[in-house]
């Protein structure tokens, strides 16, 4: 009997549509904005292997399917024509085709079929987020396979910086180990990356939100992590080099502009806090000079890094930046001080979260002790980050000001998406507006 025809594209979409617009990694919240598929197909025994890639709005999804006329035990998305359609990763067909188009990634001496071979178990990494992750328990170790569901043609910053770092002999990173690209009309785009798996690691951000509802002394660890975080700035300026400065009165203007916005759209950030926020920005548009701009993280927070079992070591992951961002935006050279505005950020979130789960378990913890925990572990951040030294003028200055810029974005985010949440930047712009004073630095120094 001859194998059945492949759909086309524009059938597997109108099969998927439901399920793919439930899925967290799917971009906006409905499926009109879906406008378009095409795909490729290579048949694995009975069973056929298609990357589809779905066009929504200027996103391109990378959704890989099987074909199968057996009925599987997971994965099931919906039946076509009298065959089972399955969430790729899902079905063994998909990883004997991953391990026939995967390459190595320079540095790595074993081929991905001996790394992941076939019947080796594999399970999704707890909640699908922008991506999906699958922990797989290979000969060599457990590993770990990130499937992009975002495709851009190009250099992808996780694997460029991920092997830069690791090939810079830098252990704070999972060394890139194997990859698969698919075609697209522009280029190729990275579909999946290979790493170790980091050995039962806890996530910073649910290790500090624990750390604020019960008030333990997190400050050993952040400034653990300020100084790990500095290394990975130093080592990508070493190997990826520096750019051009740009003009502080340039960012300032983008600043500036960041709170006006704001104040537009969210009518919570009142004219006497945006006044303040303005003089807060003041100093940047003083400045003679700037750091120089180099590769960074780009989307930093405390989700990125985990803390391996001994609690000995940070590793950082993910440095795909926001996704939904073009790839050339995301590759562009920035201030380190960006990704230190993102983590301080974040440890206003654990410190928020802490809070809230301290009052679900009836033992809230007193506002005061919480801004505390929330300041020593911003200060003990900066010292790792520093060196010990503090952060001179102009990094305070080019600090303070991409803080108030993260913490607008939040704010207008957290209006529109989550408005029980607005508390929390509303909390960090009072704090920063009202924590500087004419002749002496802002909160945020030592
Ligand atoms: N190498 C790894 N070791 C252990 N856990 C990992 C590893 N890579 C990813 N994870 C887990 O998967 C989650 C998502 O990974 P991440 O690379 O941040 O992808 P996403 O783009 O989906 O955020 C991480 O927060 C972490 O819990
Ligand atoms: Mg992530």
């Amino acid at each position: 009997m001859s194998p059945p025809a492949l759909p086309s594209a524009d059938d597997l979409v109108r099969a998927v549509t439901s399920w793919l617009a439930g899925r967290r990694w799917f971009p906006g919240d409905d499926h009109s904005k879906i406008l378009a598929g095409q795909c490729t197909a290579r048949r694995v025994g009975e069973d056929m292997c298609i990357d589809l890639v779905v066009l929504v709005d200027q996103v391109r999804l990378n959704v890989p399917l099987v074909l199968t006329p057996g009925e599987p035990s997971a994965g099931v998305i919906t039946r076509f024509e009298g065959q089972w359609v399955v969430d790729g990763p899902m079905h063994s067909a998909w990883w004997q085709n991953w391990r026939d188009q995967a390459r190595r990634v320079p540095g790595c001496e074993r081929e991905p079929g001996a790394l992941v071979p076939a019947g080796s178990r594999m399970r999704l990494v707890g909640a699908e987020q922008s991506n999906s992750s699958f922990i797989i328990e290979g000969p060599a170790g457990p590993l770990v396979l990130k499937v992009y569901r975002t495709l851009s043609a190009g250099e992808h910053p996780d694997l460029h910086l991920g092997a830069a770092l690791a090939g810079s002999g830098w252990t704070h990173v999972a060394t890139p180990l194997a990859c698969t690209h698919l075609r697209l009309d522009d280029g190729e785009a990275l579909s999946s990356l290979l790493t170790p798996l980091v050995p039962g690691a806890v996530d910073a951000f649910a290790h500090f939100i624990d750390g604020a509802s019960r008030g333990r002394d997190c400050r050993g660890q952040a400034q653990e992590l300020g100084s790990v975080t500095r290394q990975m700035h130093v080592r990508l300026a070493e190997v990826l080099g520096t750019a051009d400065p740009i003009l502080p009165q340039e960012l300032a203007g983008r600043v500036h502009g960041e709170i006006d916005r704001t104040r537009a759209e969210v009518p919570l950030l009142d004219a006497d806090l945006a006044r303040r926020l303005h003089m807060c920005v003041e100093p940047l548009g003083r400045l003679d000079r700037m750091p120089l701009p180099q590769r960074v993280h780009g989307d930093y927070h405390l989700g990125q890094v985990l803390l391996s079992s001994d609690a000995a070591r940070w590793y950082v992951l993910d440095f795909e930046g926001e996704p939904l961002r073009p790839l050339e935006e995301r590759s562009r050279p920035d201030l380190a001080l960006r990704d230190v505005a993102g983590m301080l950020r974040s440890f206003g979130y654990a410190r928020a979260l802490g809070q809230r789960q301290a009052r679900q378990a009836d033992s809230p913890i007193d506002e005061g002790a919480a801004c505390t925990w929330e300041r020593q572990c911003v200060r003990a951040f900066l010292h790792g980050w520093s060196g010990g030294r503090g952060l001179d003028a102009t990094e305070q200055a080019v600090l303070d000001s991409l803080v108030v810029e993260k913490a607008c974005y939040e704010l207008r985010y957290e209006a529109s998406m989550r408005p029980t949440w607005t508390d929390i930047p509303l909390h960090a712009l009072e704090e920063i507006a009202g924590g500087r004073t004419p002749e002496g630095p802002g909160r945020t120094a030592q």
